[in-house]
């Protein structure tokens, strides 16, 4: 049993903050982020992470004419929770009202929603669940350091979630990965330990450290820019399938030269490349699930087509699922 996508949503928020905005906070030029990074605009969010991704999750389900009750697994990939407990998978299912849905959140970071995915693709393949929604939904905007014009310019929230369902044909391969040991690149730290073990004055962990984004950018972009070709490399050849056979390479949407970097190394025109990034940033978990909700909503995915996904991010983590429509 594979799980096959039925339908798509997305939600981004209205509220737009254009480069220009971004230029009255922090030292930093219109030309300067459009130039390095493709990026002229995000949306930020008044809302938290589990309503965007229960708007998503709700047109999702309209797009594939299903109901919330026929759901018996919710998972949503974020790294910016409202809340510690309970999960956004929970809240998404009281939102709605899928109470036949086992709910749990995927931590890995960029890399979520396709970890999600596969996470789903194994539940229905082992008959542990036969529909499934998955979600990546993130409000980046509460952890980023508004002062830092290096990390800043680049972030920006949504949320969009597909609809699977155990069919013949679906996911036909995954390829994921991590490197714990290169997680300093890119890392927001949780509350310090706070307990009467701890010796007054010590919080244990990172002591007073405020919860934003730190990254090392060109790490990242490095470590992009070799991952993304290698993990869609893997993962055709898990499918038996050589790019000629993709219609459509999804890659996350972190900066427009890792875009084009990694489709000159895998040698596929930029058509075939789906961009998003000047409109939304980089929304980690959301990026992909928004960009192929755009694909489907414009009416340019056929049945049978065969679609590669690939994301990275914190972790440092990497992940590729090449799917049949
Ligand atoms: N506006 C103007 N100048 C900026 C700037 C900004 N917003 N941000 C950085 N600069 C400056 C730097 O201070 C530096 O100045 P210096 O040469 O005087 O020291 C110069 O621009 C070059 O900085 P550098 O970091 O080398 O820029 P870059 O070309 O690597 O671009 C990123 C920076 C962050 C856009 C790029 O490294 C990137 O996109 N990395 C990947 C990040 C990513 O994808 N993260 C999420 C992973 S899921």
């Amino acid at each position: 049993m594979k799980a096959r996508i039925l339908g798509t949503g997305s939600c981004l928020p209205e509220h737009r903050l254009t480069n220009e905005d971004l230029a009255g906070l922090v030292d930093t030029s219109d030309a300067w982020i459009r130039e390095r990074t493709g990026i002229e605009e995000r949306r930020l969010s008044r809302r938290g992470t589990a309503w965007l991704a229960s708007r998503a999750a709700e047109a999702a389900l309209a797009d594939a004419g299903l109901e919330a009750a026929q759901l018996d697994l919710i998972l949503v990939g974020t790294m910016t929770p409202d809340e510690f407990c309970p999960s956004t998978a929970c809240r998404v299912q009281e939102a709605l009202g899928a109470s036949q849905a086992v709910c749990l959140d995927v931590g890995a970071a960029c890399s979520g929603f396709l970890y999600a995915l596969a996470t789903a693709q194994a539940y229905l393949a082992a008959g542990m669940a036969r529909t499934a929604l998955v979600v990546g939904a993130e409000t980046l905007s509460r952890i980023v350091d508004w002062t830092d014009r290096s990390t800043c310019i680049l972030f920006g929230d949504g949320a969009g979630a597909a609809v699977v369902q155990a069919d013949e044909t679906g996911i036909l391969s995954v390829d994921l990965g991590c490197d714990g040991s290169r997680g300093s690149a890119l890392t927001c730290p949780g509350v310090p330990l706070r307990n009467p073990a701890v010796s007054q004055g010590q919080e244990a962990g990172r002591d007073g450290e405020p919860s934003v984004l730190r990254m090392d950018g060109r790490a990242i972009f490095q470590f992009a820019v070799r991952t993304v070709p290698g993990t869609v490399r893997r993962a055709l050849e898990k499918a038996s399938l050589t790019e000629a056979d993709i219609s459509w390479f999804l890659f996350h949407q972190a900066n427009r030269r890792i875009l084009t970097a990694a489709a000159r190394s895998l040698g596929i025109p930029m058509e075939k490349v789906p961009v998003n990034i000047g409109q939304t940033g980089n929304t980690a978990a959301a990026s992909l699930p928004v960009l192929l909700d755009q694909l489907n909503r414009a009416g340019k995915l056929r049945r049978g087509d065969r679609l590669a996904l690939a994301g990275f991010g914190a972790g440092l983590s990497w992940g590729s699922v090449v799917l049949e429509w």
